[in-house]
């Protein structure tokens, strides 16, 4: 089990669009049903960015609440990362776009594409950084705009998505027993990595006439076996974490995990066999927002006294790539 590596979470905040489309917005268009869409993932509507609104916009309204929070200005950040895989062009990274938003002092800034376990990916790398560097506070935010690469003809993908953007501000801790990371993981699986892709507009498949023709820029996603190794992952993830970390489930205080599909995450809680109240879930409200989607409810959680200094809180994503990741932290 690796060290704990001393990091507090000084402050969160999140951005979710104004507009809402609810199951019935797709019923009205495409050849499903509002249970369906229940039944099958759990979702009840998402919010979608507006014309004028972009994964950057989204990402430093964010990051404003989370310096709010930790209070905090933008001259106290040493380094921004963005978890996304909507960045807001190809390049510059979109943590260029915050950083230039937020008007602080020149810092080191730039993005984590690992999809839905972005989030994961940035906090562990963060921490080391926290521990090994002169950096004391890092801007960490998911931020995703899937609107904008969801292709709202495919029904099998199209209802899942929605937008937002969560930042936190993790910040150096030298105290043993403090706020820490206890336990991580981070893996990454290519053989997997056509089940779930943007599969054009990159330097494989540049854009084209035959790409946009084909659709290609929008998200593809063998969703049965995508679905079948999330649930493996997950439980795998899981089991890992609480054996090497010495914990129980019952010392978990709140699973925060990533909002792919209702079913997933359930399948995790009968498998802690933790009740209900213990695993969050705010998929019903926004959909998957991919690298978002933990953040979100972190910072959902904080604001509502969900979770308290001194708990013990796991998260855990799967994603794209194929990509997962945990991380057990004492906030
Ligand atoms: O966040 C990154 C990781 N992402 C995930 O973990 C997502 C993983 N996948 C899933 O959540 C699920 O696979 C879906 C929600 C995408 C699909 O649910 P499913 O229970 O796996 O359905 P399926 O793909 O096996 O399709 C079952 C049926 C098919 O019809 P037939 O072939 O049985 O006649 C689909 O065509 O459901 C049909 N279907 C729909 N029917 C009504 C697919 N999408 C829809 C729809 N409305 N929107």
């Amino acid at each position: 089990m690796p060290d704990p590596l001393g990091i507090r979470i000084a402050g969160t905040g999140r951005a979710l669009p104004e507009k809402v489309v609810p199951n019935q917005w797709f019923v009205d268009r495409l050849d499903t049903t509002d249970d369906w869409i229940r039944e099958r993932t759990g979702i009840l509507e998402r919010r979608v960015a507006s014309d004028g609104e972009s994964t950057a916009t989204l990402a430093t309204q964010a990051a404003r609440k989370a310096l709010a929070d930790a209070k905090l200005t933008p001259a106290d950040i040493d380094l921004i990362i963005v978890s996304t895989i909507t960045p807001e062009c190809q390049f510059p990274s979109t943590a260029c776009f915050v950083q230039q938003a937020l008007g602080g002092p020149p810092v080191p800034a730039f993005d984590v594409a690992a999809a839905c376990s972005g989030f994961i990916y940035g906090l562990i790398l963060s921490s080391y950084l926290l521990q090994n560097s002169p950096y004391r506070n890092i801007l960490l935010i998911g931020a995703e705009t899937m609107s904008r690469i969801t292709d709202y003809e495919d029904r099998s993908t199209c209802i899942l998505f929605g937008d937002g953007a969560a930042a936190t501000i993790l910040s150096a801790v030298s105290d043993a027993n403090g706020p820490a990371l206890l336990h991580h993981c981070m893996q990454a699986e290519g053989s997997g990595l056509s089940m779930l892709a943007v599969p054009a507009g990159g330097s494989r498949l540049p854009a084209s006439k035959m790409t946009l023709d084909e659709r290609l820029h929008y998200v593809k996603m063998q969703g049965r076996e995508v679905y079948k190794l999330a649930v493996k992952r997950n439980l795998e993830l899981i089991d890992t974490t609480l054996a090497e970390a010495g914990v129980k489930p019952d010392d978990i205080a709140l699973v925060i995990p990533h909002q792919s599909n209702l079913r997933i995450i359930e399948s995790a809680r009968q498998r802690l066999g933790l009740p209900q109240d213990r695993v969050f879930t705010n998929i019903q409200r926004y959909g998957n927002t991919s690298a978002a989607s933990i953040p979100i409810g972190l910072d959902e959680c904080r604001e509502s006294g969900r979770i308290k200094p001194g708990d013990l809180v796991l998260l855990v994503a799967f994603g794209a790539g194929l990509t997962w990741g945990s991380a057990l932290i004492r906030v």
